[in-house]
């Protein structure tokens, strides 16, 4: 299952989120994370989210990458309805359109860069020969390629980084989101990383939202979306 080609056009939105709410219910309690968020994003756009810690930034993060759905209102990812699809379609998605970055990295400790990369291609139907090619070339893109057979262990921080962003790319997705993937770096590195993506927006077209706190971060990006408790400030 891919994006229908017409959310890679022009004719609407690649998200559209209408009215999203996010509750957790403890107990008695209902927390609501996230109220009443609409939103939309076009393709090849590069977008920074930004507000205070438990603003609800990882919250939405996730319901784009339908890590999580919404409690009500609407998402609609490539004009696709995504409320209507069950979890292995979610999944299948997921793995096909979307690239992920995290803060920690999430790489695997025993594997090499190179397998590090190829690891969500192994979901896909891409044949064996044709996606090791595609990770190497990907290693080669963030500049890794004497690393190929290093373990995580024995890269620096911005080197895991880059093995990371890399992996987000192998399936070739349409949108790579980021939940502050410099937060471990030192700034002179997180420049690096926010260039790589920046790159990976401006030469493959692909949209590139990134969660973070910080301003020099955020100002690789395009747009600016703010979040202030579970609500985002309507530009
Ligand atoms: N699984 C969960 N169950 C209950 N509450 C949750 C859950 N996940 C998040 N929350 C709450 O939702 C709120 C928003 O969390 P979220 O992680 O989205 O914030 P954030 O803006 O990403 O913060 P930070 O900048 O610290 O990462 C917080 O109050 C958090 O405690
Ligand atoms: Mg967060």
């Amino acid at each position: 299952m891919t994006l229908p080609r017409q959310s890679r056009s022009a004719d609407g939105p690649l998200i559209e989120l209408a009215d999203v709410t996010r509750t957790y219910v403890m107990g008695e309690a209902r927390h609501t994370v996230l109220d009443g968020v609409s939103l939309a994003i076009g393709a090849g756009e590069f977008v920074a989210v930004m507000g205070p810690s438990g603003s609800g930034k990882s919250t939405l993060l996730h319901i784009l990458g339908l890590l999580d759905r919404p409690s009500a209102g609407s998402y609609r990812l490539g004009g696709r309805d995504t409320g209507a699809l069950s979890d292995d379609d979610l999944s299948r998605l997921r793995n096909q359109a979307i690239g992920f970055v995290f803060q920690s990295f999430y790489l695997i400790p025993y594997a090499t860069a190179l397998d590090n990369v190829l690891l969500p291609g192994l979901y896909s139907d891409t044949p064996g020969g044709r996606l090791r090619r595609r990770g190497e070339e990907l290693l080669a893109k963030v500049g890794l390629t004497p690393q190929a057979g290093h373990k995580p262990s024995q890269l620096s921080g911005g080197q895991q980084q880059r093995v990371a962003v890399a992996r987000a790319l192998i399936n070739d997705p349409d949108l790579i989101l980021a939940d502050e993937p410099t937060g471990q770096l030192d700034s002179a590195t997180s420049a690096e990383i926010m260039e790589l993506l920046a790159s990976v927006n401006r030469e493959a077209g692909k949209t590139v939202i990134v969660v973070t706190h910080d301003t020099a971060t955020a100002a690789y990006a395009r747009r600016q979306i703010h979040v202030h408790d579970g609500r985002v400030d309507n530009e």
